[in-house]
């Protein structure tokens, strides 16, 4: 098969030795085409051939197979338009780097990505995780019982996976039913990090973090009225959203726009007061608040209680604290993790925190690269699971504080721009 590419000579000389030895096999499963190795065999879940695709989101499109070396069944994540822009090259770098660096048994595991027959036959990304049940909102819309012991055992977990990520310095940015995973003994992972970022300190973006982040419905108002500095509060935020869908079973803040969704806000915590405004050291955002708070006139806000006053009052409690306006105010992970709702599973030493991520691992953040740059970027992130050389090089250069990306900043494909570079800033 020749392929066409515009991958530089040098660049592919470079790869060279990491060609892949063997031939993928195709399988269209759904009008999706997935290129697996021979140890993964998708799983036919009827007598009529029908793959089941067991998850599709915005970006991936995900399918369940047999490993057969192990004999156990995982789920592939293809994902979907890589390479279209850059951006969706940065969030799907951004994924596999989190899900490398973070093992937890809340956050899905990811066990393999499928290596690229080649650097200039690069197309696709396949990742290889456990599979689970399903995400809670299918579960959610079901008919099952959701009692206050479910909610329990689906809220700690998340949180104690929370606690784990934010101690690295992980946001997740995107939490919602649809990105929480769940198998029939209950067991929670985290799972869709396509918009997570990394925050520890020493990771000085060039770029401004964005604030257009997060399925509106779950998004936090520091988000909503477009600061820039946010922090770990904002996943605390969606997860007390998520919660209150349990109780309700529907989702449960629904703006049909952003400043929809800052009134929905409004009018069930109230108006935040002048001292809240004053807190934001940029002037815009005291401003687009200001004017917000003018065009709808203040608000008491129904509050939480009118809402939920019938449910068991520790759950209202650690709502309350998980919902608080004011980005300060809320609880952390850790906090809520010592809430009385949460207090008989609660048990400090099974729930473990990180060392910060190594800002190095990030360091592609502070650089414009071009999507060819980007694609090397993540070659080279998926050659760490097949290469034993590879990864000691990487890591060698890590532990004696070298630049992982410095090959890559200025080489050959510095030159090669994408003809819709323009469309793919962070919006
Ligand atoms: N490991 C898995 N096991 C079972 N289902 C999964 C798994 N990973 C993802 N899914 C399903 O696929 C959907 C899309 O996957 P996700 O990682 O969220 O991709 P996207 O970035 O496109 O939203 C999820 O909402 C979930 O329903
Ligand atoms: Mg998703």
């Amino acid at each position: 098969m020749i392929i066409e590419s515009n991958v530089p000579q040098k660049i592919i000389d470079l790869y060279k030795p990491y060609k892949k030895q063997f031939e993928s096999v195709k399988h269209v499963l759904q009008g999706h085409t997935f290129y697996l190795d021979q140890r993964y065999m998708p799983i036919d879940i009827s007598e009529h051939l029908q793959y089941k695709l067991v998850g599709q989101g915005a970006y991936g499109c995900v399918i369940q197979a047999i490993d057969k070396l192990t004999n156990k069944p995982v789920a592939i994540k293809k994902i979907e338009r890589t390479f279209n822009h850059r951006l969706f090259a940065k969030r799907t770098l951004r994924e596999l780097k989190i899900l490398r660096l973070i093992k937890h048994d809340n956050v899905v595991d990811l066990k393999q990505v499928l290596l690229p027959p080649s650097r200039e036959e690069f197309e696709d990304v396949y990742m290889v995780m456990d599979l689970l049940e399903a995400d809670l909102s299918q579960v959610i819309k079901s008919d099952s019982l959701l009692n206050d012991d479910h909610m329990r055992l689906f809220i700690y977990q998340v949180l104690r996976g929370l606690k784990y990520l934010h101690s690295a310095g992980i946001l997740h940015r995107d939490l919602k039913p649809r990105n929480l995973l769940l198998n029939r003994s209950c067991d929670v992972k985290i799972c869709d990090f396509g918009l997570g970022r990394a925050i520890a300190e020493n990771i000085q973006n060039n770029i401004m973090m964005t604030y257009y982040v997060e399925t509106r419905w779950y998004r936090a108002p520091e988000l909503l009225i477009g600061y820039q500095n946010y922090s770990s509060a904002v996943d605390i935020w969606s997860v007390g959203c998520i919660l209150a869908e349990m109780i309700l079973r529907r989702p449960f803040l629904r703006g049909d726009s952003t400043k929809h969704q800052i009134k929905v806000i409004f009018e069930l915590l109230g108006t935040p007061n002048e001292q809240y405004i004053q807190s934001f050291p940029d002037l815009k955002v005291q401003q687009n608040l200001r004017k917000i708070i003018q065009e709808y006139g203040h608000q008491n806000g129904i509050g939480l209680n009118q809402i939920f006053g019938h449910i068991n009052q520790d759950l209202l409690d650690l709502l309350k604290g998980l919902l608080k306006f004011d980005h300060r105010d809320r609880l952390t992970a850790a906090q809520a993790l010592k809430h009385s709702f949460l207090q008989i599973l609660h048990s400090e030493e099974d729930e473990p925190i990180s060392v910060p991520v190594n800002p190095l691992e990030f360091e592609f953040e502070k650089y414009e690269l071009t999507k060819e740059q980007l694609k090397d970027m993540l070659y080279e992130e998926i050659l760490l699971y097949h290469f034993s050389e590879f990864r000691n090089q990487y890591f060698q250069k890590l532990q004696s504080g070298q630049s992982l990306i410095s090959h890559i900043v200025n080489n050959e494909n510095a030159r090669i721009i994408d003809p819709n570079a323009d469309d793919d800033f962070e919006q």
